[in-house]
């Protein structure tokens, strides 16, 4: 990994050294300290700065600290971070409800990561099924999609079709069926055949971002709506990456045309300052869990609370100057630049506002070094599957830095063509 960048200083050597002996081995950085960050950019451990085109996979949608979002978090800080739910605490009442109104739906249910977002939006289905629709206890089934990512739970990464995110974690959890995503099966045919009397729900990705930011052919997600509504099964959209804006859309299902029953939140719910993911759906769906049924000690706490009613503000603002207006920008500019590398060391590119998944020509390098090249020209990006490559820049960057990254990454292919 570190050939491809030049010799590493001092002070990231002993950074990487520290990681390397107490900290588990489950990531495979590049060679980049960063010790803080303001915008779209980042500042490392020797001073050097970066454009951030990850963005905390799309954690920082709204960029590092965000002057409102700090704020935010600094006020409630200083009054009151942490009740639990055995009592109540004036965040949690005020989020939920400003949340719901954002996406019109009845509830919400707070939760700290995505993969829990996602644990509990399969808990919910399953009980909802049994519940509601009447399916024999202990027979529901979830049909979710191949090449899906939602987490690393058992449960979830025991239906993912990734051999390294599941290999040595079984037994899983039964009851998931997997079907072709999308392009393999745009009028969603292995779906409805896959559907039974007992499936209570369908999980996706309305973009899979994991997979290399494949989008759906037209009409697809329309196609599982109506395989949803026949077989009276909930439409269950993992939105924690694709939604809050990386699509230029609050939800990338909406501005498919498609409404989910259960939307699923997280990674920029929390602003890049806290960890807050959310399940969020109409009553007679989410109102299955009674108490003592689910929770989480951390789920709902009102530093979080504070974070996430601040950052649906930022949301709220659908005019010329708020956030998804400067994203659909940005995705234009982005497309746009990358479209021209198209036969110059990029096979294709697919992208979804300013989200593109960049397949590099294999004989250019590999992802990690395209990236770890990218680096030193003052560029984070991060690589998924071999060749591809993930840009997802801050919403909050200016479309010249957007030129400036796609300026990098043409350099980069040139220099290794
Ligand atoms: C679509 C989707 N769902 C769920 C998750 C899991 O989120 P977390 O890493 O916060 O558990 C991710 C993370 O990348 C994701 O992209």
């Amino acid at each position: 990994m570190t050939s491809t960048l030049p010799a590493v200083s001092e002070a990231t050597a002993r950074h990487e050294q520290l990681m390397e002996t107490y900290s588990a081995h489950n990531y495979h950085p590049l060679p980049v300290v960063v010790v803080r960050a303001e915008g779209a950019w980042a500042t490392d451990v020797d001073g050097r700065s970066y454009l951030d085109c990850l963005a905390g996979y799309s954690a920082l949608n709204f960029g590092h600290r965000h002057p409102a979002l700090v704020a935010a978090a600094h006020r409630q800080l200083d009054r009151l971070t942490l009740t639990s739910r055995a009592f109540g605490n004036d965040r949690i009442g005020p989020f939920c409800a400003d949340l719901a109104r954002l996406l019109g739906k009845d509830m919400v249910l707070p939760m700290n990561t995505g993969a829990e977002a996602v644990e509990s939006g399969l808990k919910v289905a399953r009980k909802w099924g049994y519940e509601v629709r009447g399916v024999p206890e202990g027979r529901a089934r979830i049909v979710v999609m191949a090449g899906g990512f939602h987490g690393r739970t058992t449960t979830i990464v025991g239906f993912s079709t990734d051999p390294q995110a599941r290999g040595g974690f079984g037994p899983f959890t039964p009851g998931f069926d997997v079907v072709p995503y999308g392009p393999d099966d745009p009028e969603a045919q292995a779906l409805a055949a896959a559907m039974t009397p007992d499936t209570v729900a369908v999980l996706l990705e309305p973009v899979q971002g994991e997979a290399g930011v494949i989008v759906p052919p037209p009409g697809y997600l329309a196609a599982v709506r109506r395989i949803c509504d026949r077989a009276g099964a909930l439409l269950i959209a993992d939105e924690v990456q694709s939604g809050l804006g990386r699509t230029g859309n609050l939800l990338a299902t909406r501005a498919a045309g498609v409404e989910a029953d259960v939307y699923l939140l997280g990674k920029a719910l929390g602003g890049g300052i806290v960890p807050l993911s959310a399940v969020v759906a109409d009553e007679p769906v989410l109102g299955v869990l009674r108490p003592g049924q689910h929770g989480s000690t951390f789920g709902g706490n009102p530093l979080a609370c504070a974070v996430g009613s601040a950052v649906v503000e930022l949301l709220s603002d659908s005019g010329p100057d708020g956030v998804l207006a400067r994203a659909r920008e940005l995705g234009a500019v982005l497309s746009g630049r990358l479209a021209e590398l198209v036969g110059h060391g990029v096979v294709a590119v697919r992208s979804a506002g300013p989200w593109a998944g960049i397949d590099v020509d294999p004989r250019r390098g590999s992802g990690h070094e395209v990236c770890a090249a990218l680096a030193r020209r003052g560029v984070l990006a991060k690589d998924t599957h071999g060749a591809t490559l993930r840009m997802s820049p801050p919403l909050v960057a200016t479309p010249a830095e957007i030129e400036f990254a796609v300026d990098a990454l043409a350099e980069v292919l040139a220099a290794r063509g």
